[in-house]
């Protein structure tokens, strides 16, 4: 592995990485064997997103997912990882009813799992707050705005936000005052690509946009969607680098119809008794 490769990412390096104009790449993974293979990739951001609802565990949106859902997750991610930084996306209603909770909950996601950092969604007077307080207990903060998931009930379905001037307004005083927050990173999502520049010369944080253009410090896509590994509506701004929803089913098919026909498991893959045991004298002994 080259030095690159190994040298573990930190939020400084994350930084550094936006002065000196080098693109930051950040995935999504979930268990332990996607981060391993993302982490050696050399991706610098894996986010233990809330988004494991929907492509992991089949809920319809983020809403339901729990904290210990993400905290399980979270620990098999560390697990496999060794260079990248990993980020815990704090669940809907685990940072909601009080400071301390919302504390105790993010330090949940370092102590017990592993992160270095949350992510947030959102940037009202009170979320910023709240990351005020986060980052006064050391506790990293990545932001999120735009298209913000787990206010799905709000904005009553998925699309573009920042079309119209009060709402790109918003999203780009948000981004400041998650800055001025503290924050480490904002996540821009589904934003018009000429809102996420603005934002990203604005900001000396790095902006990580996903579906919000190439002008982003950085790029983060939900690792299902990547690797074509997750139905249902799929946004303009995904791109399938492989399909393994095409790739996986022939495979299945060929495993049930060599079982059904005895071909597998052959003698390859098959274990030998050893040849001074006598089969005849375990027999025997059974029967006794
Ligand atoms: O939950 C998630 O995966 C996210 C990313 C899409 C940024 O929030």
């Amino acid at each position: 592995m080259s030095e690159q490769k190994t040298l573990k990412v930190t939020i400084p390096l994350l930084l550094e990485k936006k002065l000196a104009g080098e693109k930051i790449t950040a995935l999504t993974a979930y268990d332990y064997p996607t981060a391993k293979i993302v982490d050696q990739a050399g991706i610098d951001l894996i986010l233990v997103g809330d988004s494991l609802g929907m492509v992991v565990l089949g809920y319809e949106n983020t809403i339901p997912v729990t904290m210990e859902e993400m905290l399980h997750h979270t620990k098999a991610v560390t697990r496999g990882v060794q260079r990248a930084l990993v980020v815990g996306d704090m669940p809907y209603f685990s940072f909601h009813l009080s400071p301390e909770e919302t504390v105790r909950n993010a330090a949940r996601f370092l102590k017990e799992a592993g992160a270095k950092a949350v992510k947030i969604e959102g940037a009202t007077r009170k979320r910023l707050k709240l990351i005020e307080t986060l980052v006064e207990a050391e506790i990293p903060v990545m932001g999120h705005v735009g298209l913000t998931p787990q206010s799905l009930y709000h904005l009553g379905r998925f699309k573009v936000r920042g079309n119209r001037e009060e709402e790109a307004r918003r999203i780009v005083q948000g981004a400041e005052k998650l800055q001025n927050a503290g924050a480490f990173a904002v996540v821009l999502e589904c934003v018009p690509l000429e809102l996420a520049r603005v934002v990203t010369q604005k900001l000396t944080i790095p902006t990580i946009g996903i579906g919000a253009g190439p002008e982003c410090d950085g790029q983060i896509l939900v690792f299902h969607d990547l690797v074509g590994y997750s139905n249902g509506y799929l946004p303009k701004f995904v791109k399938r680098f492989i399909e393994l929803n095409k790739l996986l089913p022939p495979a299945i098919e060929a495993y049930v119809s060599e079982v059904k026909a005895g071909s597998f498991p052959a003698d390859e893959q098959s274990y030998h008794l050893k040849k001074d045991i006598d089969l005849e004298e375990v027999l025997s002994v059974q029967k006794k």
